[in-house]
């Protein structure tokens, strides 16, 4: 028998797994690790967070993806040149990051890499587009793994799309194995370059769960206060926000797109929500001299809403357990504007021992998890947003 296989199937029977998640989200802040210890599998899944860290990426590796992440007429050779260079980069961080932790790559049983999304196409009519959803995630799988000599599954979304999926969200099975409760309603939103939410009712079969892009998150904002000021990178805690007036004219401009009135489940990503989106409602409603203030205390509110305006749709008779997770969860006045347009309360995920910030990390060594070990089809049929399937390739050191 293959070495690697023998060593896959002695990890499929050990009584615990060290899977080490690796999430780089459309925000491009950096690569979120977190390395996991998992017990079980399914509804008995048992996850303790051993380390976690976010490495910022440089300047130069943002400055290669600029030409391609998100843009409709990327150069082939740049697509081609970057699969190898993110994984390449991503090796690089993941080494250095265990050497800080003093963790050996032997002592680690897999990994589980999402690699960068570069383009992700909704397409919800099968008339004028038959192909249906698609979506691209750049750093080769097979070179992680050669270069760091652990097992390595990646590319996750794909087999998502090939059952009939969106290919997002998927940290919806996480959310499910980890989060559910048998009395409350579970509400869990992850604020990042784009906000998705997961809605688990009381008592849920996993087909019940349902999961979904909400639109905008940081991206916007992000790329806004890039384009005003010199080494700014985000709105902290939404101060800057805080200070500025809501431009009623610029949201309308920014709420008028048909994703917003389409009924959940739906997928978007930058896109569509770029700083061109932004410019355009700008200029559409005269908005084009507003402060900086002022356009992200008006970037805030289209965030809010559209979060708030997917919420407030779901069949809630009481207020649900709402845990928030991301980056944006660090942002306290969009934070707030969400509890008052809602009505809820939110929590941090922290309650249940998983850091917001390694959130999507953990989720995604879950999955890994769940295909190495675990038994997808025993939960149930699941649903067309979230079918019973097994995700993520799967790469051989050697
Ligand atoms: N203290 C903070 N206050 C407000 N926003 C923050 C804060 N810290 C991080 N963020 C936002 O979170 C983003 C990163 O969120 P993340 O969850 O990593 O998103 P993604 O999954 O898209 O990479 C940053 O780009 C920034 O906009
Ligand atoms: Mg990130």
């Amino acid at each position: 028998m293959n070495e690697t296989i023998k060593r896959l199937y002695h990890t499929a029977g050990k009584d615990s797994r060290i899977i080490l998640g690796l999430m780089s989200g459309t925000s491009m802040d950096g690569l979120d690790l977190a390395l996991c210890r998992f017990e079980g599998f399914g509804r008995d899944s048992k996850v303790q967070v051993l380390a976690y860290d976010c490495m910022p990426y440089e300047d130069a590796y943002l400055e290669a993806l600029r030409p391609v992440a998100f843009q409709e007429n990327a150069p082939l050779s740049e697509v081609c040149r970057l699969n190898k260079f993110i994984a390449q980069t991503h090796a690089k961080m993941l080494k250095a990051c265990l050497q800080s932790w003093k963790v050996d790559p032997e002592d680690i049983d897999l990994m589980a890499s999402h690699g960068q999304t570069v383009m992700h196409i909704p397409a919800n009519d099968p008339v004028t587009d038959p192909v249906g959803h698609s979506t691209l995630q750049l750093g080769d799988g097979d070179l992680l793994s050669v270069h760091t000599g652990i097992i390595c599954l990646s590319d996750f979304r794909q087999k998502h799309i090939a059952a009939g999926g969106q290919g997002a969200p998927l940290v919806s099975y996480g959310d499910y194995l980890l989060f559910a409760e048998p009395e409350n309603p579970v509400v869990l939103l992850n604020i990042g370059g784009i906000a998705n939410l997961t809605y688990i009712p009381a008592e849920a079969g996993f087909g019940d769960v349902m999961a979904t892009d909400t639109g905008p998150g940081n991206r916007m904002m992000d790329a806004f206060i890039r384009s005003r000021m010199e080494d700014v990178f985000f709105d902290e805690d939404g101060r800057l926000a805080a200070a500025g007036e809501l431009h009623q004219t610029l949201l309308d401009a920014l709420s008028d797109d048909p994703f917003f009135a389409a009924p959940y489940p739906k997928t978007t990503g930058p896109e569509l929500f770029n700083l061109d989106y932004l410019l355009r409602a700008m200029d559409k409603s005269n908005c084009r001299y507003l402060s900086t203030e002022d356009v992200l205390a008006t970037l805030s509110a289209l965030t809010a809403n559209s979060i708030s305006h997917e919420i407030l749709k779901l069949p809630l008779a009481e207020s649900p357990l709402f845990y928030v997770s991301g980056g944006g969860a660090k942002n306290k006045f969009l934070l707030s504007k969400i509890e008052r347009l809602t009505g809820y309360k939110t929590m941090s995920t922290e309650e249940k021992n998983i850091p917001p910030d390694a959130k999507e990390a953990v989720l995604f060594a879950l999955l890994a998890n769940e295909t190495i070990a675990g038994d997808m089809g025993a939960l149930g049929p699941g649903s067309t947003n979230m079918p019973a399937i097994s995700m993520g390739k799967i790469s051989f050191p050697y």
